[in-house]
C-alpha cells in the first residue's frame, strides 16, 4: 500500500493536460462486448480501474492490449461469468450485465464493490432488466440473470436518474427486440459518449443528454474506433487545486461546457475564469468568497467534486455550506480534513465549513478515490509535510497525479 508525500504550502501555477474520462472509458470497454471484431479506443486513461476492467473483459473471453493511451479490444466468443475478486473491487463491473444478457442470454456477476461512499443498491438496474424480460435471482453472493429467449424492448421509467442504470439498460436494449424507452434517464455527458460509440457500432440510440433515451433494437453490432471524451472530474480537481493554493493556471484538452456547474461555483467564489477552446484558465482571487452548494445529478454540481470543493472552502473567507444529495455517506473524509486543521461541521447530509483556516501537514488516510483527491488538494495548501496513505484509491481515477501536480510546481512524491 503506497502513499503520497506532500510538502506544502505551494501556490500552483502552469498548465496541466487532462486525460480521457474514467467514467466513459469503463463503459465503452463494456459496450465493446456487444459487438464483434477489433475495436480501438484512444485517449484511454492509465488508471487502475481501467486495468481492472481490462481484466474483467479478458476473463469473459475478449483480448485486450493497452499501450500508451490506446486500447485494442478483440471480441469473438464470450462467456458470461465474471470473476468475483474483480467485480468486488470495482462497482462499474456490474455494467457487464446489460451487454452480456443481450449477447448471451445469461450473465452471472458477484455483488459489486467500488468506493465506500454509501448504500449503492442495484434496484434500478435490475428492475429495468426485468421489465425487458430478464429473470434475476440471487445465488449466494452472485446475481444470476437469464433471458433465454432474448430481451424485448420496454417503456421504462426510472425512480431516480442513475448513471450506471441508464448505461446498463441502454446497452441491454441495443440488441433487444423492438424499441426501449428510458424515462427519467441520467443526463451525464459520459452517457452521450456511450451513445455515440454504440451508434458507431451500428446501434440506433437517440436522446442521450436528455431525460428520455430511445433505443431501437438491431440484429447485431460490428466494431468501431472511438476517442474517449476528456475527464471533467480530473479537470475539476486540478482547477480546485489551483484555486485552493491561491494559484493560477490552465487545464488543457477539456470540454468546458461539461464543467459549467463547477465554473459557476468557482466564479461565485471570486475566481477569474477564462475559456479558450478546449482550455480553461483559473486565477484565484486575493480573498476567496464562501459558497452554498448542493450536489445533484448532471447538470447539477457533481458529487465527484464535492470533497475537493470542501477542501477549497477551507481557504474561503466565511461560512460555506454544501449539501450532498447523490450519495448518503460521502463525508467520511471530514475526519481526515479536520486533522489538517479544517473547521467543518457535519449535520446529516450537510457540511458547514468555516474559513479561512491555516492548515498544517500531518498523516492522513484516503478512504476512497475523490476523498483522496480532496486530501491531496488540502495538503498542497497546508504548511509542512503531509503523508497521505491509501494512494491505491487515488490511482483508481487519476493518472500520474504526482507528475501532473509536480508540473504545476507542487512538491509531491510517491512513497511505498
Ligand atoms: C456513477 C459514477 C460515479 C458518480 C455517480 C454519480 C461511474 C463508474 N461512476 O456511479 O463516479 O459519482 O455516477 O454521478 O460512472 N442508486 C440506487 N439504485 C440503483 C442505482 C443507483 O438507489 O439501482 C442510487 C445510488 O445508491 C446513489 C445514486 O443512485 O445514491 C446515484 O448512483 P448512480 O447514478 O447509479 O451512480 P453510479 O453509476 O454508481
Amino acid at each position: 500500500m503506497g502513499a503520497f508525500l506532500v510538502e506544502g504550502p505551494c501556490r500552483l501555477q502552469g498548465e496541466v493536460q487532462i486525460g480521457g474520462a474514467k467514467n466513459s472509458a469503463l463503459k465503452l470497454m463494456v459496450a465493446a462486448l456487444l459487438g464483434q471484431g477489433a475495436f480501438c479506443l484512444e485517449n484511454v486513461p492509465h488508471i487502475t480501474d481501467v486495468c481492472t476492467m481490462a481484466e474483467v473483459l479478458e476473463s469473459l473471453g475478449a483480448r485486450v492490449r493497452f499501450n500508451a493511451q490506446r486500447m485494442e479490444i478483440e471480441v469473438n466468443a464470450l462467456q458470461g461469468r465474471t470473476p468475483e475478486h474483480l467485480v468486488k473491487s470495482m462497482r462499474a463491473s456490474v455494467q457487464v450485465m446489460g451487454p452480456l444478457l443481450a449477447r448471451l442470454g445469461w450473465v452471472e456477476v458477484a455483488l459489486p464493490g467500488g468506493c465506500a461512499i454509501g448504500r449503492r443498491p442495484l434496484d434500478i438496474h435490475l428492475s429495468g432488466l426485468q421489465q425487458m424480460g430478464a429473470s434475476i435471482a440471487l445465488n449466494g453472493e452472485r446475481l444470476v440473470a437469464r433471458a433465454p429467449r432474448g430481451l424485448r424492448g420496454a417503456d421504462i421509467t426510472f425512480r431516480y436518474p442513475s448513471v450506471g442504470a441508464t448505461e446498463n439498460i441502454m446497452m441491454a436494449a441495443v440488441l433487444a427486440k423492438g424499441e426501449t424507452v428510458i424515462r427519467n434517464a441520467a443526463r451525464e455527458p459520459e452517457i452521450a459518449d456511450v451513445q455515440a460509440f454504440l451508434n458507431a457500432m451500428g446501434a440506433r440510440v437517440t436522446g442521450a443528454g436528455t431525460e428520455v433515451i430511445r433505443i431501437e433494437g438491431v440484429g447485431e453490432l460490428g466494431c468501431a474506433n472511438f476517442v474517449v471524451m476528456p475527464d471533467r472530474i480530473e479537470a475539476g480537481t486540478y482547477l480546485l487545486a489551483l484555486l485552493t493554493t491561491g494559484g493560477a493556471g490552465t487545464v488543457c484538452s477539456v470540454r468546458p461546457e461539461h464543467l459549467s456547474p463547477l465554473l459557476n461555483a468557482v466564479r461565485s467564489m471570486g475566481a477569474e475564469i477564462a475559456v479558450d477552446g478546449d482550455r480553461i484558465s483559473v486565477a484565484a482571487p486575493k480573498r476567496l468568497r464562501p459558497f452554498g452548494l448542493v450536489t445533484r445529478p448532471y447538470p447539477g454540481f457533481p458529487t465527484d467534486l464535492q470533497p475537493q470543493m470542501v477542501a477549497a472552502a477551507t481557504q474561503a473567507h466565511g461560512r460555506s455550506e454544501l449539501r450532498e444529495t447523490v450519495f448518503d455517506q460521502r463525508f467520511g473524509y471530514l475526519t481526515e480534513l479536520r486533522k489538517l486543521g479544517a473547521v467543518a461541521r457535519q449535520k446529516g447530509q450537510v457540511v458547514a465549513i468555516h474559513g479561512p483556516t491555516k492548515l498544517h501537514g500531518t498523516r492522513l488516510e484516503a478512504g476512497d478515490l475523490r476523498a483522496g483527491a480532496a486530501l491531496v488538494v488540502a495538503a498542497l495548501a497546508a504548511e509542512g509535510q503531509s503523508l497521505i496513505h491509501g494512494s491505491q484509491h487515488i490511482d483508481r481515477g487519476y493518472e500520474a497525479l504526482e507528475r501532473k501536480l509536480s508540473g504545476l510546481g507542487a512538491r509531491i512524491r510517491r512513497v511505498e
